[in-house]
């Protein structure tokens, strides 16, 4: 071939790479609201664990156009055409959304890449209009490639992401979506290799295509105005204000209505592409665990029209206490993973959010604790029309790789994305920019930018980590005076007295403290017990064992501080963990569940439920 044609050709595939393989883009919110179709359901898929898909046999990333690349036809070319691949949905299918773990025996510890494929349809309702593809979530790196052309790769395994799809791809038949989801565990990567749950791998949230006007509402953050500090908000005359973000150019007046309030106010854009909004509200209805309140927003523009159901509430650390619309906040808390216990699978749908946040308040909670990473969208809606408090956290867990600097790129990209997606849940109350991670220059640093970075995209909220214990504070009292204390709203930290190390019994001689003026909370405490194990002397592992933990545990709460404000005992149910490895006891399930993994309280339960009906009976105060 000759060599102006060979360089020809060469500009030409990378210029077409070129333009579809966009940055990460920004993130379109209020889904629920949009005109989307689902891709639910079952798609073709490849197990492809030594990434013959993706790399040639010299592991060099296939060119585009390489017809051996798992993004391109599977369909032989020619009488003697030779393909090494091939989707066959009837013979090796995965649901969508879905863990692939749990969905076929091969995969239960499955750690590699999974090509997944699906076709469909489709006619936009305007040739003007905008056409995005939305994940809510893949677990861990996504490759999107759509028609043999790559939009682009997101990486992280609990927060949405979307690729615009142009024009000159688009088929009004038979488009080929394939997606390479790989989620083997890396050392630079957030979480990183070590960590204490289940590595679920795959599609493991909903996919939809978005079709927006060309002009539309992509973003926008409505709440109200925080009252000086200490003081309730005014809900005779509630100051509300905030933000609406436009895609494309559009330029004309933007309509803020809350029916239920009679309220109408039209702003204009003025060649803006970022809104601000202010404005009064006259006789509001609070947002409160006990009063869910919500009231319907619709934001209308040019072609564009959003509504979405906003809580209006304020919450703030002031002082020693939280305050929750200026009113003193006990949190009754549980931790719970994004696991449905007795399929040992990802949580996604609404039906699983119900089951779990059910359970809570039958612990009557009024807060839950989102372990580890942000979980699903229908989780926090459900929670917010229930009237549960969320703590909402990013996977900084354990030992990141706290001096690269990718690495704190990935997490602020985690962080951003879960606060785009949530920040109009008016029960969500804390950002948590980690877990248990080893005090150090580099990671107070590190953790200290995510606190700022939070506290820029959403300056409302409480931020917070599970910090350090000083358990060599010499004294009676154990400190919680990690330095990261000095950033947070709220201090935070977990125990486990009486589980690892010691027998319960030593709470009644252990007390805790922080230097910090601030507010204290438990963010973890508990104990293993398999499930129907019962023992007349507590022996460890039995139910009875797990029982006397909590009334210790909880005995032992009578002498905290006065800034104690509140507590998620570690956990709701027992959840899978290939750090658990007992074989009579875990078998590769952690058992500090109050819920074991066939669905079944256990006697702790029951503890912690009168501690916290106590509390509630006593106006939600909790009396040192
Ligand atoms: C830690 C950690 C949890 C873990 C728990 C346990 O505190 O934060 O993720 O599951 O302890 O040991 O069970």
């Amino acid at each position: 071939m000759p060599k102006k044609l060979k360089v020809t050709l060469l500009i030409y595939f990378l210029l077409s790479a070129a333009v579809v393989t966009k940055a990460q883009e920004p993130l379109i919110t209020d889904i629920p609201a949009r005109k989307t179709v689902s891709l639910d359901g079952k798609w073709a898929y490849i197990m492809d664990p030594y990434e013959t898909g993706f790399y040639d046999y010299r592991y060099k990333e296939l060119a585009p156009d390489n017809p051996n690349a798992y993004w391109n036809s599977d369909q032989p070319q020619g009488k003697y055409g030779r393909k090494e691949f091939g989707y066959d949905t009837a013979r090796y299918s995965l649901h969508v959304p879905g863990d692939w773990n749990s969905q076929d025996p091969k995969f239960l510890y499955y750690e590699g890449s999974v090509w997944y494929k699906k076709t469909f349809d489709y006619n936009k309702s305007d040739p003007s209009n905008r056409l995005f593809l939305y994940f809510g979530a893949v677990n861990y790196r996504a490759d999107v490639y759509l028609n043999g052309r790559k939009l682009g790769m997101h990486k992280g395994g609990f927060t949405p992401f979307n690729f615009e799809i142009p024009d000159s791809l688009l088929k009004k038949k038979g488009n080929s979506l394939v997606v390479h989801v790989n989620n083997n565990r890396s050392v630079n990567e957030v979480p990183t290799v070590n960590y204490d749950w289940w590595n679920y791998g795959g599609i493991t949230r909903s996919v939809k295509l978005v079709e927006v006007p060309h002009a539309f509402i992509r973003d926008f953050f409505i709440h109200l105005k925080r009252p000086a500090a200490g003081q309730a908000p005014d809900s005779k005359n509630a100051e509300t204000t905030g933000w609406i973000k436009f895609a494309g150019d559009y330029r004309g007046p933007v309509i803020v209505e809350i029916p239920e309030l009679n309220f109408k106010k039209v702003f204009q854009t003025n060649g803006r592409s970022k809104v601000p909004v202010s404005f009064t509200l006259q006789d509001v209805q609070f947002w409160s665990p006990k009063n869910p309140k919500r009231y319907r927003v619709v934001i209308s523009a040019g072609k564009d029209r959003v509504e979405d159901k906003i809580g209006f509430r304020t919450i703030e650390a002031h002082g020693q206490q939280v305050l929750l619309n200026g009113k003193r906040l006990f949190m009754r808390g549980i931790a719970i993973h994004e696991e449905i216990p007795q399929e040992g699978r990802r949580a996604h749908s609404k039906k699983d959010a119900l089951q779990l946040l059910g359970w809570a308040k039958e612990l009557n909670c009024n807060m839950v604790r989102l372990a580890h990473y942000p979980h699903n969208e229908n989780m926090i809606r459900a929670a917010d029309s229930l009237g549960v408090l969320v703590w909402s956290e990013i996977p900084v867990y354990w030992t990141i790789d706290f001096g690269n600097k990718a690495v704190y790129e990935k997490a602020k990209q985690q962080l951003t994305e879960m606060i785009t997606r949530d920040r109009n849940r008016a029960n969500v109350i804390i950002w948590s920019v980690g877990n248990e991670t080893p005090v150090s220059p580099k990671r107070t640093n590190f953790m200290h930018n995510l606190i700022t970075e939070a506290r820029k995209l959403d300056p409302t909220r409480m931020v917070s980590a599970a910090l350090e214990v000083n358990y060599n504070s010499g004294k009676a009292v154990n400190l919680i005076d990690d330095p990261l204390g000095k950033y947070v709203d709220l201090v935070a930290f977990n125990e486990y007295l009486g589980w690892y190390g010691s027998t319960p019994d030593e709470c009644r001689t252990t007390n805790w403290d922080t230097p910090y003026d601030k507010p204290l909370f438990i963010s973890e405490t508990g104990a293993g017990a398999k499930g129907g194990f019962h023992s007349k002397d507590r022996a460890m592992w039995s139910e009875e064992y797990q029982e006397w933990y909590y009334k210790e545990q909880l005995a032992m709460l009578k002498r905290m501080p006065a800034k104690f404000s509140g507590i998620s005992p570690w956990i709701l149910a027992d959840f899978r963990s290939p750090k658990r490895n007992n074989p009579v006891y875990q078998e590769g399930w952690n058992r500090k569940g109050l819920i074991s993994s066939d669905g079944k309280k256990k006697k702790a339960f029951f503890i912690l439920k009168a501690f916290y009906d106590k509390i509630e009976a006593n106006g939600g105060m909790f009396k040192n």
